[in-house]
């Protein structure tokens, strides 16, 4: 550990031991690391982790921990300081990546990244998410009926994974025939990010997930070609072909915002629907709560879930001046990392941050980012799926609860959830 001082360190019990650049850190059971960052918050100033040791040929490579609300609100709010460049995840994707993929728009600063913002927002316009809402209910009814008839053991691949991917799909306009090949490829990218593989098959399979993301882009580039051609009333033919001020999207563009979408907004979708399912059935009184008077709980049970899951854990930014954040002197160049979990649990902002109450009001959570330019552009979207397939749940399916505990992915970038049993 870096910049705290002993004494200081010492204080707070547990904090010593904390490395959150370790793997292992990551793999800890969600009570510990929740502990961790307990003890972290009462640090005076943001803690530096080391990730790689300076060597002869290498210099140090590092991050100082935002693990307060009100940093992490500081950092995403200002952007001309805390840039998404080079990228936002770990590891950075390397130059050639991005100039081979196009770089998405969660990497890009202004004004780039707010011209491709202006372009990509025509799709979640609340007129365009109303239009969206009717998707929403006929998947989530089939879904629905789907599980009543099959009566699937993984609630994760039956229900939660399918309803943000259909509806995704059914925005852009992919048609159903091209879907399996597409959520395929999804799979293999995703699985990728985060993660720390061991070392066999890191060996065996370099570069899987970005062949597989760049078979993907492949498919989507190719039905940006068809539609610009012949373009529908779909979302694809919108980012494709120019608005009024003569903007529109180039194929690799296309392609990069695509994958976004896909990662951005179904695996995280799919896990806070997944968690939501366990919050429900762990906490009884909340569970009968909801279900007794669905219209007055149904939005604050979504934030709720949101806030507690935390899908996304961390996103990454690069100082680009000297910066004062709290007691903290930053340099120019060095890399904070934000976490959003510890920020949702922050006890100066969250009364009994680690109770689930789906009463909670005022809950300014962070699972959506900290604000500012990047704030999730699907949020409106994800609370609608969210709300809708809860209800088409509820409804018809009053008995459904989690069994046994949901098997998670290790990862220090989402809160992945690989399968979950259920039963109703
Ligand atoms: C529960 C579900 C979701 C969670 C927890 C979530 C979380 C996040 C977070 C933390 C960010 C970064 C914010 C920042 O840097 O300030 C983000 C960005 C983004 N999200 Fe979401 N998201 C969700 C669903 C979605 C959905 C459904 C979509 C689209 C269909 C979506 C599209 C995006 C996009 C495009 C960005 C990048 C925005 C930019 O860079 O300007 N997200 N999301």
């Amino acid at each position: 550990m870096g910049t705290v001082p002993r004494a200081t360190r010492a204080a707070v019990a547990g904090v010593e031991r904390t490395d959150l650049a370790d793997p292992a850190f990551w793999r800890l059971p969600a009570a510990e690391q929740a502990a961790a960052f307990a003890g972290l918050r009462q640090l005076p100033t943001p803690t530096y982790f080391v990730e790689r040791p300076r060597s002869l040929f290498r210099a140090e490579r590092g991050f100082h921990a935002l693990v307060r609300h009100a940093d992490v609100v500081a950092a995403s709010r200002t952007p001309e300081v805390f840039r998404s460049a080079p990228g936002v995840t770990t590891p950075e994707p390397p130059r050639w990546v991005r100039a081979l993929f196009g770089d998405s728009m969660v990497n890009l600063d202004d004004p780039d990244h707010a011209r491709l913002r202006r372009i990509v927002s025509r799709a979640f316009t609340p007129r365009l998410i109303a239009q969206v809402e009717e998707d929403i209910h006929c998947v989530a009814r089939r879904i629905v009926d789907d599980v009543i008839a099959h009566r699937p053991e993984d609630f994760v691949r039956s229900v939660a994974a399918e309803l943000p991917f259909q509806v995704i799909c059914a925005m852009m306009g992919i048609p159903e025939e091209r879907r399996p090949a597409i959520l395929a490829e999804v799979d293999h990218a995703s699985e990728h990010t985060g993660v720390q593989r061991p070392l066999r098959q890191r060996i065996r399979l370099p570069g899987r997930g970005l062949r597989a993301l760049a078979r993907m882009q492949g498919m989507v580039a190719d039905l940006g070609r068809e539609r610009r051609r012949r373009p529908t009333d779909d979302l694809i033919s919108a980012l494709v072909t120019a608005d009024v001020d003569g903007r529109s999207l180039s194929y690799r563009q296309l392609g990069a915002f695509f994958s976004l979408l896909l990662v951005a907004g179904v695996e995280t979708t799919r896990n806070a629907l997944a968690h939501g399912l366990h919050l429900l059935t762990e906490h009884p009184e909340q569970r009968a709560l909801l279900l007794a008077d669905p219209d007055a709980h149904l939005d604050g049970a979504v934030d709720e879930i949101i806030r507690c899951a935390t899908p996304i854990i961390q996103f990454r930014r690069t100082l680009a001046t000297e910066h004062t954040l709290g007691r903290a002197q930053l340099a120019r160049g060095d890399k904070v990392v934000l976490y959003y979990g510890s920020a949702n649990r922050d006890e100066s902002v969250f009364t009994d941050p680690d109770v689930f109450d789906i009463t909670r009001r005022p809950n300014p959570h962070l699972g959506f980012g900290g604000g500012g330019p990047h704030f999730c552009l699907g949020a409106p979207l994800a609370r609608q799926e969210m709300k809708v397939l809860y209800r088409e749940l509820f409804t018809r399916l009053p008995e459904l609860r989690s069994v046994g505990a949901p098997e998670l992915v290790p990862s220090s970038f989402d809160n992945r959830v690989r399968s979950l049993r259920f039963t109703f």
